[in-house]
């Protein structure tokens, strides 16, 4: 075939795909069979790669997925990508609304709109072609992830108009192919996605686009983002403008004239929201009207003419079957509830803390009781109450230990706090957990030595103090279970290689009292050695800024107690650092991030980044990173199983995000 003819050939082939395209992924109306499809795109396939001057941009054999990156770009959006206020209940959505009416007036509509739970997306169009989407970020600079987004056939990769224009709207997972991936990853023993949302997320920062094609993703926009230069003038209007042009949008919204309207339609959604095929967190309701909006303006984060209304959490009932007690680091005794596994926002539930005595009293809780189970601001299992009325008498009162469960000396509860505790200093938990903290990341950060191993080198006694990790030898480590050549030899390396850390590492694994991570390096800084820190006086200590009465007193008893010196002996002996090795100045570039001058926090297990990977990027954009929530917090990571920091920040009413959240504003 001639080249002409093949041009003919290839735009009839290219205005059938994505015509079928469009009416199967856009408006979910298929008009030709799958084989049909196929059968095209695969001549389709074979004309480009005969004739390769023929392949475009906007063809659809440019959504299998292309070259790997080798990382994402950075996008500048033009138009900043807001993020929402949000409301919990009634009460906020009459003063929103309240808000609303004293600013405009009373004649005005709302738009309500489903909130999807995926992963907002910004796309830009050229003269009606696809030329870059992008992800939120921090709202101002985003990551290019314009091929995966490629791979997402509801998203047109030419317009039905040569426009230019930016549209903002919600990438995310169906339910069938979150379920069907997770399947497949449990069949090949890979890690499942905790969520939809997770899965989405994760997928769309691949850097090999095939995964993301792979993954079924699909896409609702609900916005524009530069409105004004296309004369539209309402929400709902430029809802109808997307349709056209050949976007897909939410079907389900709903003009609503007054709030009343608004709560209708959430409680009915409420209801129904079980049954969709995609996950919603809440529902969005945006003033319709462009001049209003403008009216009302926006604040720093998030427009004053939109709100999202939040479901509440997900409870679920489900059988205390057991409390647990552990011993924590600080003689701490905490009981822990063994649930009857359950499934609650998306994950399954089997063991929740229930913090302290106080806490078991008030709520009533026995075991054998029925009890209601949430997440925490949809991340921490949390016991909220007990359902006394379905008690049968074989409940079971439970009280706390008079003995430590691990050294059965006396718990005693010191003035002022509600926990129990071992004040044994020799209790073999403590030690245990003591060294589990010395090795953990924050402290010397020794890979290969977890909770598990450091738990069989104590119980055959082949460590008792930290000392002694720098002592084992290779034929010792080989003995233990599950070890092989490889992982000792990669062990001794990274015992090997903690003998070098800077002295604040060093000083936070020791676990002095009161002395946090921050403290640690506060001191090392100050203090430069390990020498000079262990002769210091409670007024040298006391002068330091950010040093307190408590701590002082801590770290000075901690110098002078029995064994201290010569533990410290031994570990210069071994050959590990006792020097602050020193940090870099903030610098101008550093200081003009989001998180200069920020104190986070970040508490429960982070899984795509380490922690200290997360603390040294938030260090390096000149945040602090603080170990417990105070007023002066601004920000609260919270990874899964996050606890009593997660409720605190909750308390005081500090932002919190999530790791991906982290990730996105990091990049
Ligand atoms: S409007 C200016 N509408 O919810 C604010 N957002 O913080 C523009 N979301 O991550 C947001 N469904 O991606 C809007 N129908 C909807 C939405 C929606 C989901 C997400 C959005 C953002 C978060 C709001």
């Amino acid at each position: 075939m001639d080249l002409q003819s093949a041009e003919k050939r290839v735009n009839e082939l290219k205005r059938l795909l994505t015509q079928y395209g469009y009416e199967y992924y856009v408006l979910d109306k298929p008009t030709v069979p799958d084989a049909e499809y196929d059968k095209l795109l695969q001549e389709l396939l074979a004309f480009e790669e005969q004739f390769p001057q023929l392949k475009s941009e906007d063809s659809p054999t440019q959504r299998v997925g292309g070259a790997v990156l080798e990382q994402f770009d950075k996008v500048e959006h033009r138009i900043p990508m807001l993020s929402l206020g949000n409301a919990f209940n009634e009460q906020d959505l009459r003063d929103f609304d309240r808000r609303i009416r004293q600013a405009v007036g009373d004649e005005f509509s709302y738009v309500c709109e489903l909130k999807i739970d995926g992963l907002a997306v910004s796309l830009r169009y050229e003269d009606g072609l696809f030329i870059q989407g992008a992800t939120r970020g921090d709202g101002t600079i985003g990551e290019d992830i314009t091929a995966n987004l490629k791979t997402i056939k509801a998203i047109p990769l030419r317009l039905t108009e040569n426009i230019s224009i930016e549209v903002r709207g919600e990438a995310y997972m169906p339910k069938r192919s979150f379920e069907a991936l997770n399947e497949k990853r449990k069949e090949r023993g890979e890690e499942l996605f905790a969520n939809p949302r997770n899965a989405a997320a994760g997928s769309l920062r691949q850097l090999d686009p095939k995964i993301a094609a792979s993954r079924k993703l699909d896409v609702f926009l609900y916005g524009i983002g530069n409105p004004e230069e296309l004369d539209i003038v309402s929400h709902s209007a430029g809802l109808d403008y997307l349709d056209q042009l050949g976007f897909k949008t939410n079907n389900e919204r709903k003009k609503c004239a007054t709030i009343e309207d608004v709560i209708k339609f959430i409680s009915g959604w409420t209801e129904k929201r079980p049954h969709l095929p995609y996950e919603i967190d809440g529902i969005v309701i945006k003033v319709d009207s462009l001049e209003q909006q403008a009216e009302l303006g926006t604040t720093a984060k998030s427009p004053r003419w939109a709100i999202a209304y939040k479901f509440p959490a997900e409870e679920v009932v489900t059988t205390l079957l057991d409390i647990e007690l552990s011993v924590g680091r600080t003689g701490v005794v905490t009981p822990t509830a063994i649930l009857e596994p359950v499934k609650v926002a998306g994950t399954t539930v089997q063991r929740a803390s229930l913090h302290n005595e106080d806490l078991i009293r008030e709520k009533d809780i026995k075991l054998g009781d029925k009890v209601i189970v949430k997440k925490a601001g949809d991340i921490i299992p949390e016991v909220v109450n007990v359902l006394a009325d379905q008690r049968t008498g074989e409940e079971v009162d439970f009280h706390m230990p008079t003995h430590c469960p691990e050294c059965e000396s006396e718990l005693v509860r010191l003035e002022g706090e509600v926990a129990l505790r071992c004040i044994n200093p020799k209790c073999p938990a403590q030690i245990r957990e003591g060294l589990i903290h010395f090795v953990s990341r924050d402290a010397m950060n020794i890979e290969g030595l977890g909770e598990k191993v450091i738990g069989q080198l104590f119980a055959e006694k082949l460590i008792t103090d930290v000392a002694d990790i720098y002592k084992l030898t290779r034929e010792q480590l080989l003995a233990l279970e599950r070890m092989g050549e490889k992982s000792v030899a990669n062990l001794l390396a990274a015992i090997e290689a903690s003998k070098g850390n800077s002295l604040e590492k060093l000083l936070f694994g020791l676990g002095i009292r009161h002395v946090g991570a921050k403290a640690a390096k506060t001191l090392a800084q100050e203090f430069g050695t390990m020498e000079k820190l262990s002769s210091a006086t409670k007024d040298e200590l006391i002068a330091i800024n950010e040093i307190g009465d408590k701590m002082a007193d801590s770290i000075v008893s901690f110098f002078e107690q029995e064994g201290a010196s010569e533990l410290i002996q031994e570990l210069v002996a071994a050959g590990v650092s006792m020097e602050y090795k020193g940090a870099k100045p903030v610098s101008a570039a550093e200081s003009d991030s989001f998180f200069a001058g920020k104190t986070v926090v970040l508490t429960g297990k982070l899984e795509r980044l380490t922690r200290n990977e997360a603390k040294e990027k938030i260090e390096a954009l000149g945040g602090n990173v603080a170990g417990s929530v105070s007023k002066k917090t601004h920000l609260v990571i919270a990874g899964e199983d996050a606890g009593s920091k997660l409720t605190k920040a909750q308390e005081l009413g500090i932002e919190v995000w999530d790791e991906e959240k982290l990730i996105e504003v990091l990049n």
